[in-house]
């Protein structure tokens, strides 16, 4: 008995100390859902990030004199105002910056930005 005992809790740490030390691990025991959900940047796509983040921030939350978006645009909209550009912005063509992209950043903008 004593020594099951000893061994599960053997167990126990081994899994625990794996669990905290690695986080590619595979087939790991589940160790509850612990995973921080804090942090929201890389949610947006590598174009937003390079052409969008200067100056309506990292998130979208707006910068200095640039506004907040995607503000009360509709998908669509949102999309179309980046295809025709506008005051200081520029436009940026599907080359630059993909509807697909477009259409998940607007997803993350309006449903995960907290
Ligand atoms: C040079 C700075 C600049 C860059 C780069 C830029 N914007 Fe803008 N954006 C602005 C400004 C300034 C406005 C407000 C213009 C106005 O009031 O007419 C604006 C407006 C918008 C609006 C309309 C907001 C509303 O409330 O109607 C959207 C959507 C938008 N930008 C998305 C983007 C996206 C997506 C990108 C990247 C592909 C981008 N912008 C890149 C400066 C920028």
């Amino acid at each position: 008995m004593k020594l099951a005992q000893w061994i599960s809790s053997l167990a126990i740490f081994a899994s625990l100390t794996s669990a905290c030390s690695s986080s590619d691990d595979v087939g790991q025991p589940k160790s509850g859902n612990s995973a921080p959900d804090g942090g929201n940047t890389a949610h947006l796509s590598g174009a937003f990030t390079n052409l969008c983040a200067t100056c309506h921030g990292d998130e979208g939350r707006g910068k200095d004199k640039n506004p907040a978006i995607p503000g009360t645009r509709d998908e669509q909209g949102y999309i179309a105002r980046v295809r025709s550009g506008g005051g200081p912005m520029p436009a940026f063509d599907s080359s630059l910056i993909s509807d697909a992209e477009l259409e998940a950043d607007y997803a993350w903008l309006t449903t995960k930005r907290q």
